[in-house]
């Protein structure tokens, strides 16, 4: 196996910078005058961080495509990072949104929606009981203010190098034994190493003796890691993890957000999972701004058992906006219409024909590099072996030639996402989408390579 010439990659990359810069002329003057009222010239912080000198600006999307301002067209690979799996605006979605946004969008009241969706994810995750949010960030926070209220425990436990969203509790890392603040963590309310255990994903010893303090209120866990590159669990990883929080008396919060890409309900359902609570946002409203935590009966009863009624509107679990008439509708079309079976069908396959293409090139081209699969999401990583945990992952990550990836396929008219090299299928990618990022790929191979 070969290894990346960096001088080579260097000059690569000032090729294509110069290319992205010049064949996009109104994006760089958009950039210019939004560097006069937004913070670094991004409507978010993280959007300064795509591989080019700016963001292209997005004029139009749909389907599984976008265009940019300078009229140039992208397969969409990244799809809002799973926000838009569904495709972008899914006409199912679009047209509820429409009707529901002329008939009120936001009451504190309920509207029957909210049951048809309760219903529809009591179904597919087999939960009884659910709840919403407008993020998932925020459906992972009530849930584990919901594990600690039942359990009276203080702490949670993640896994080394997971994200789930802007939840305080989860930015530790975990190096050579010793917890503390993952690197770029910004303004944390407490040490996160006050609140948080954090043990390597796949390692049944070290979750045993974690919550074997009794002091863990909850686990929360993706089901496979996919924010560090895609860690699949080891056989039995998922029934140990089951058996030992139950031992240990921690709740087990399942966050499906990503992992919905394994099927219609997600990996709990593909793999038969037992969780005590689930979460699950993103795509769930087509993109509308919506999520939603199920649990289980018992969960439930302990809540009801402790709420008072004086009080259930104070207490950290809140939202004047969740459960919101206009993102009910959208998750009642979403689920009914668009991210049903049949699409999961056409879905899946379509990222079988991605990673075989990569798998190919990476063959080929003698590239150090391996490619992994989850239902319809997969991704490169720079390293020979799959990972096993979140440092494995974590150690095959490489800033500068992530970048060049992004930006040689963004050249090409296709969009990766970032901060990693994932793909994800929506129900209308077509094979010749996937055919061209095999060629494209197969290409910066070559040029990497020599
Ligand atoms: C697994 C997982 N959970 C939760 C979230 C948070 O989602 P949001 O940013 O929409 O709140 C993310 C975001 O990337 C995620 O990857």
């Amino acid at each position: 196996m070969k290894t990346i010439d960096r001088t080579r990659l260097q000059a690569l990359m000032e090729r294509e910078k110069t290319r992205f810069v010049t064949e996009r002329p109104k994006s760089a003057a958009l950039f210019e005058r939004a560097r006069k009222s937004l913070l670094g010239g991004v409507p978010m912080n993280w959007m300064a961080k795509w591989a080019g000198a700016f963001p292209p600006f997005v004029r139009e999307a749909r389907g599984a495509e976008f265009f940019d301002v300078d009229g140039h067209r992208y397969i969409d690979l990244c799809l809002g990072d799973t926000g838009a799996m569904t495709g972008h605006s899914p006409s199912a979605t679009v047209s509820a949104v429409e009707q529901q946004a002329r008939r009120g969008i936001t009451l504190m009241l309920p509207s029957e929606d909210a049951i048809i969706v309760g219903e529809e994810l009591q179904k597919r995750f087999r939960l009884p009981y659910w709840q919403f949010a407008l993020t998932a960030t925020d459906a992972n926070r009530f849930s584990i203010r919901l594990a600690r209220h039942i359990t009276g425990r203080p702490k949670i436990l993640v896994f080394n190098w997971c994200y789930h969203g802007t939840v305080d509790e989860s930015f530790i890392t975990l190096t050579e034994g010793r917890t503390q603040a993952r690197r770029g963590n910004i303004g944390p309310p407490v040490d996160p190493t006050v609140t948080t255990t954090v043990v390597e994903f796949n390692d049944v010893s070290a979750l045993d003796a974690a919550l074997a303090k009794e002091d863990v209120a909850c686990v929360l866990a993706e089901p496979a890691m996919t924010n560090v590159g895609i860690v699949l669990p080891n056989q039995g990883y998922h029934q140990a993890l089951r058996e030992i929080t139950r031992k240990h008396g921690s709740l087990l919060i399942i966050d499906e957000t990503h992992t919905i890409c394994a099927g219609p309900g997600g990996d709990t359902r593909a793999e038969n999972l037992d969780p005590d609570f689930i979460v699950f946002g993103k795509p769930i409203a087509g993109g509308v701004p919506g999520a939603a935590y199920g649990f289980t009966a018992e969960v439930a009863r302990c809540i009801l058992d402790k709420q008072n009624l004086e009080d259930c509107d104070t207490g950290g679990i809140g939202g004047t906006l969740a459960g919101n008439a206009l993102s009910l509708a959208a998750m009642r079309a979403t689920l009914q219409k668009v991210l049903t079976t049949e699409a999961f069908d056409r879905m899946i396959p379509m990222a079988g024909r991605w990673t075989n293409g990569v798998q190919k090139a990476i063959i080929d081209f003698g590239l150090p590099w391996n490619v992994t699969r989850l239902g319809c999401r997969a991704e490169y990583l720079f390293a020979p072996q799959t990972p096993k945990n979140g440092t494995q992952a974590h150690d095959a990550m490489d800033f500068e030639l992530e970048r060049f990836m992004h930006l040689y396929t963004m050249n090409r008219g296709i969009l990766l996402t970032p901060f990693h090299n994932m793909a994800l299928m929506s129900p209308v990618t077509s094979k010749e989408d996937i055919d061209q990022h095999t060629k494209v790929f197969r290409e910066a191979a070559k040029e990497l390579m020599g």
